[in-house]
C-alpha cells in the first residue's frame, strides 16, 4: 500500500504578518482558487490515490482544529498531532513509526503543505514512478526541480549515475551529494555547474527504509521517539509522547537524513512546482516579474518591482519613488522590507516572540 503524508505543522514565518502564529500560510488561500495550500495539497493527493481516507496529516497541537475544518473528509485517526513542533525530522519519524505499526510493508510519501503545483497530471505520473522505484529498491526517493536562480532556501541535489532501464517516462539518478540551504556563493556554484536539482521536499520511501535510515543516522532521536510510542501503545493518553516530544532535537529531515544517507535517488521532473516560501513567491503566483504586484488598493508614483498586499479592502497603500520593496498591511501590522531581505522576516518574528 501507499500512504501519503502531508506535513502541515510549519509556522510559515516568512509570510508574516499575513501568516500568524495561529494561522500559518498552509491554511491560507493565496490565489483565486478558493482552496488553501493545505486543501490544494490534499486535492492533488486524492487525485493521485483516488480516496481521501488513506491520507495522513501531521501537524502541531495548535493547528489540529484548522486541519479538521479544512479537510472534513479525513478520518480522525489519520491526523497525527505533535505535542511540540520540532521541525520535519521528528514529524516524519512519528508518521513512519505510526504507519509501520499496522502496515510495515507500506511505501510512504511525504508532501509539504506549502507548495503550488500547476500540472497535476505530470505530478501524479512522477509520484507513481517514485512509488515503483522506492517499493522495488529500498531507495529514499526525492523529486527534483530544475533550479532557476541561486536560491538559498532550498536543498540542492547533485545527480550521479542514472539508474533504471530507460523505459520509464522520467529518469532516476543516484544522488552523490545533498546540500541543504547552501550560502549564496555555493548556490551560485551549483547553478553554474548544471548537475544539480533543487530538492522539492517531496519524498517517497518504504516505511522500513526510512526507519532504517533514522536508526542509522539519528539513533538518539529514533530511540527516544520509538520508546515513547511503545510506552503509549496500550494507553489512550499519549503521556510519554507529550513528555518526550519537546525534548527531541529540532532538526529538518533534510539535515537529519537526506544529507547523510547514501541511499538517496532523485527523479527530476517539471510540473509547475513552486515553493510559496516567502513574499517574493507572490510575484510568480500573480504575474511575471518586472512591474508591481498589488493585492488590495495601491497608488504608486515612480514605484517599480514592488509587491503590495493589503487584506483590508478599505486600506490603501501609497508608495513614491521605491524599487523592489514588499509592503504588507495585514492583521494590524505594517511590514516594509526590501525584496532581497524577505528571508530575514523570520528574525523579526523571533524578536517579537522574545520581546512582544
Ligand atoms: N508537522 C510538522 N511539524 N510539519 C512541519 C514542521 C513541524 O515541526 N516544520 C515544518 N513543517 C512543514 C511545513 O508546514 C511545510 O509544509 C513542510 O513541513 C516543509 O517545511 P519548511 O519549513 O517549509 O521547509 P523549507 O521550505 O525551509 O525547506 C524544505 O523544502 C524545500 C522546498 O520547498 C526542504 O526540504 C528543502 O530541501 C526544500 O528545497
Ligand atoms: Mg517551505
Amino acid at each position: 500500500p501507499f500512504v501519503p503524508v502531508i506535513l502541515a505543522g510549519g509556522s510559515g514565518e516568512r509570510f508574516w504578518p499575513l501568516s500568524r502564529r495561529h494561522r500559518p500560510k498552509q491554511f491560507l488561500t493565496l490565489d483565486d482558487s478558493g482552496r488553501s495550500l493545505l486543501q490544494a495539497t490534499s486535492d492533488r493527493l486524492v487525485e493521485l490515490c483516488g480516496e481521501p481516507e488513506g491520507l495522513m496529516v501531521v501537524t502541531g497541537n495548535d493547528y489540529r482544529s484548522q486541519v479538521l475544518e479544512q479537510l472534513p473528509d479525513m478520518p480522525l485517526e489519520n491526523l497525527l498531532v505533535e505535542p511540540a513542533a520540532r521541525d520535519t525530522a521528528p514529524a516524519v519519524l512519528y508518521a513512519a513509526l505510526r504507519i509501520g505499526r499496522t502496515q510495515p510493508g507500506a511505501v510512504m510519501g511525504v508532501f509539504p503543505a506549502d507548495h503550488r503545483v500547476t500540472d497535476t497530471q505530470t505530478f501524479s505520473r512522477v509520484i507513481r514512478q517514485a512509488i515503483a522505484l522506492a517499493a522495488g529498491s529500498g531507495r529514499l526517493v526525492t523529486i527534483g526541480i530544475t533550479p532557476t536562480f541561486p536560491a538559498t532556501g532550498y536543498g540542492y541535489i547533485q545527480r550521479g549515475e542514472s539508474t533504471g532501464d530507460g523505459q520509464e517516462e522520467f529518469t532516476a539518478y543516484a544522488v552523490t551529494r545533498f546540500t541543504e540551504k547552501p550560502d549564496s556563493e555555493t548556490a551560485q556554484g551549483f547553478l553554474a555547474d548544471g548537475g544539480y536539482a533543487w530538492n522539492s521536499g517531496i519524498f517517497v520511501w518504504k516505511v522500513s527504509a526510512i526507519l532504517d535510515a533514522f536508526r542509522q543516522h539519528q539513533p538518539e532521536l529514533f530511540g527516544q521517539l520509538s520508546a515513547a510510542m511503545d510506552a503509549d501503545a496500550n494507553g489512550l493518553t499519549h503521556r510519554a509522547l507529550r513528555e518526550t516530544f519537546p525534548q527531541l532535537p529540532k532538526i529538518s529531515i533534510d539535515y537529519a537524513i537526506l544529507e547523510k544517507s547514501d541511499a538517496v535517488s532523485v527523479i527530476p521532473a517539471e510540473f509547475g512546482w513552486d515553493d510559496l516560501g516567502d513574499w517574493n513567491a507572490l510575484e510568480r503566483l500573480l504575474k511575471g516579474e518586472g512591474e508591481n504586484v498589488a493585492v488590495g488598493r495601491h497608488v504608486g508614483l515612480d514605484t517599480g518591482g514592488a509587491i503590495l498586499y493589503t487584506t483590508n479592502g478599505d486600506d490603501l497603500i501609497a508608495t513614491i519613488g521605491l524599487e523592489d520593496v514588499v509592503v504588507v498591511r495585514a492583521n494590524e501590522v505594517t511590514l516594509v522590507v526590501r525584496k532581497d531581505r524577505t528571508q530575514d522576516i523570520k528574525r523579526v518574528v523571533q524578536q517579537l516572540k522574545e520581546h512582544p
